[in-house]
């Protein structure tokens, strides 16, 4: 692997490739000394120019389960403040040997400008509205792990469709590992011929979750709305919520996924998010695992 930019461009042979080698990746977060050789002597530079909790500390938690140094840069205390160019600092970065950049950046499309100019693999660790491939290949292992087979399970995406970088990555990643996926929202929150992606716009609850095998609830972006897309938070949540009344119109053994970080009360209560079908620790366990899955492949190949 050449870094890692994006679902839409990945064959399911090399998802595949990812998730297997994640496998193999969970049973070292399983010991009680957590660190295996692997990467020894490598450095993983973590550029978080936008806010993050669980992909920043899981890909530092990472690199250092396989002995990797890790460094983390944000925007806040770099030289960015003194005008520096992205293209510029990440010269520089690579100019220290790093051996793989990882970068989160609130514009799409920051990775691959990074990646056509640096020597190292770049990932992308979420870029404005544009991919976040990593959670995608999470949120597939998780469903794997959980159900088996993707082909031919019923995925529902509720939420912020427009402007969420999980649920255009999670598209492409279930449609290609055969699932059918549906997306809902408000129309305001709909692109205009997302069918195109091969998946089924939904405007209600009723019509996305029937027969769901799969309920990925989606935060509101609000750090990239411009202007309200629905009259309140409250009829929100009264319409495109995940309650214990709306979990029931999907399978009963139906699972809930959510990328984080939640909103309580508002896409998802606090019953659905704490009982059995929620997965979303679990997501995040398997984050740790699956980005050591990309650590290694993307370094690997450069050994
Ligand atoms: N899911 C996700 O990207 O969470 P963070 O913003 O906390 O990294």
């Amino acid at each position: 692997m050449r870094g890692l930019l994006g679902i839409q461009d990945l064959p399911r042979t090399e998802i595949e490739r990812i998730l297997d080698t994640a496998e193999a990746m969970v049973e070292i977060s399983q010991r009680e000394i957590k660190r295996v050789p692997t990467l020894r002597g490598r450095t993983v530079i973590n550029l978080f120019l936008e806010p993050s909790t669980r992909t920043r500390v899981s890909f530092e938690i990472a690199a250092k389960r396989l002995s990797a140094d890790a460094i983390n840069v944000s925007s806040s205390g770099s030289s960015l403040s003194k005008a520096e160019t992205l293209a510029d600092m990440g010269q520089n970065l690579a100019a220290m040997n790093a051996d793989v950049l990882v970068v989160r950046d609130r514009t799409a499309g920051v990775p691959k400008m990074l990646a056509d100019r640096l020597p190292m693999p770049v990932i992308n660790a979420g870029d404005g509205c544009h991919e976040h491939p990593t959670q995608a290949l999470l949120d597939v292992f998780t469903v794997r792990q959980s159900l088996g087979t993707l082909d031919s399970r019923v995925v529902a995406i509720v939420g912020d469709i427009s402007h969420s970088r999980v649920a255009r990555s999670d598209i492409h990643a279930f449609t290609k590992m055969g699932a059918e996926v549906r997306v809902a929202g408000p129309p305001t929150m709909l692109p205009a011929g997302i069918d195109v992606l091969g998946v089924k716009a939904c405007f209600s609850m009723e019509e996305a979750l029937d027969g769901a095998d799969v309920i990925i609830m989606l935060r509101i972006q609000r750090e990239r709305l411009e202007q309200a897309l629905f009259p309140s938070v409250r009829e929100y949540s009264l319409t495109f919520g995940l309650n214990l009344r709306t979990l029931a119109l999907a399978k009963p053994d139906a699972i809930v996924l959510h990328p984080g970080p939640i909103n309580r009360g508002v896409e998802i209560s606090g019953e659905v998010a704490d009982a059995e079908p929620s997965r979303i620790l679990d997501q995040v366990t398997n984050g740790v695992a699956v980005r050591m899955a990309v650590l290694y492949l993307v370094t690997g190949e450069q050994a």
